[in-house]
């Protein structure tokens, strides 16, 4: 695992949207693994900023969402398939028709699931999947006691991320879904390679866990320290409780030309 920690929240944008941007320029129809939520909002600007100044091009790119609220229309503005919309695909000029979020109104939801994995294979699989972490250790809406080898579901969401997630829905605890579809962590872990991005203090525990902790279902992001290509950003708050920090930033100081941005096997 690589790990990055950068001064604030901004550097941590600009560096994860450089690490898309390098592999997109080796790979112009790449698949790009989106995240909801706060925590890629910096790198999806910086990345359309890239976009703006035609330092890249995502026009032949396409993306899956990890994951979707069951039951709120998708044209509903708290749904993921509009916050998507909203926040990557306009932004950052990819094609509508090849962005896809796990339909979470579907009649059959399972035959649902099923359908996102085999369009998931259908494009060759995730190239990068950008991640957050949930301050409960998930990622994408894999629960704590998520298996590792579990694919595209439906999950019941825990209370705290429906209380942390309220936040979209006007406060509300009691308008925020109680089930989701999620792509699994063996989904995930699929992917070629995987950007976790975490930002605060409220992550801090989380990311401690999951990158220096053990294995562990209990804490779904610890499932990164199977993954090959794994890099994760931080700002300072959300490294505060890793022991080996001297280590990681040592580390960033002296990456030979090989492992930099844009390097032939890194991000
Ligand atoms: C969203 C997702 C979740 C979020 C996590 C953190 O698609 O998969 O795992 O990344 O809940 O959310 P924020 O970034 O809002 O703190």
């Amino acid at each position: 695992m690589e790990i990055f920690i950068l001064p604030d929240a901004a550097a941590v944008g600009v560096a994860a949207a450089a690490r898309i941007a390098a592999v997109v320029a080796r790979q112009p129809e790449a698949v790009l693994g989106l995240s909801t939520g706060s925590s890629p909002l910096g790198t999806y600007e910086a990345l359309a900023e890239l976009v703006r100044r035609g330092e890249v091009d995502l026009s032949r790119a396409s993306g899956f969402a990890l994951d979707e609220y069951v039951g709120i229309a998708p044209d509903s503005p708290q749904s993921y398939a509009a916050t998507i919309a909203h926040d990557v695909t306009e932004p950052l000029g990819l094609d509508p028709a090849r962005v896809h979020v796990p339909p979470g109104s579907a009649e059959d939801l399972e035959a649902a699931c099923e359908g996102y994995e085999q369009a998931i294979r259908a494009a060759g699989g995730v190239d990068v999947q950008i991640l957050g972490i949930g301050a409960n250790g998930h990622i994408g809406f894999n629960e704590p006691t998520s298996s590792f080898a579990s694919r595209t579901r439906i999950k019941t969401l825990a209370p705290r991320t429906r209380e942390d997630n309220a936040r979209f829905f006007g406060g509300d605890l009691d308008a925020v879904p109680l089930h989701c579809i999620t792509q699994g962590l063996g989904t995930i872990l699929d992917a070629k390679r995987l950007l976790l991005v975490a930002q605060g203090e409220a992550k801090a525990d989380a990311i401690a866990k999951s990158v220096e902790g053990p294995l562990s279902a209990m804490v779904p992001g610890s499932a990164l320290q199977l993954h090959p290509h794994a890099t994760v950003l931080l700002d300072e708050a959300a490294a505060s409780r890793l022991t080996l920090s001297d280590y990681y930033r040592f580390t960033a100081d002296h990456l030979p030309p090989w492992q930099r941005v844009g390097g032939p096997s890194v991000l």
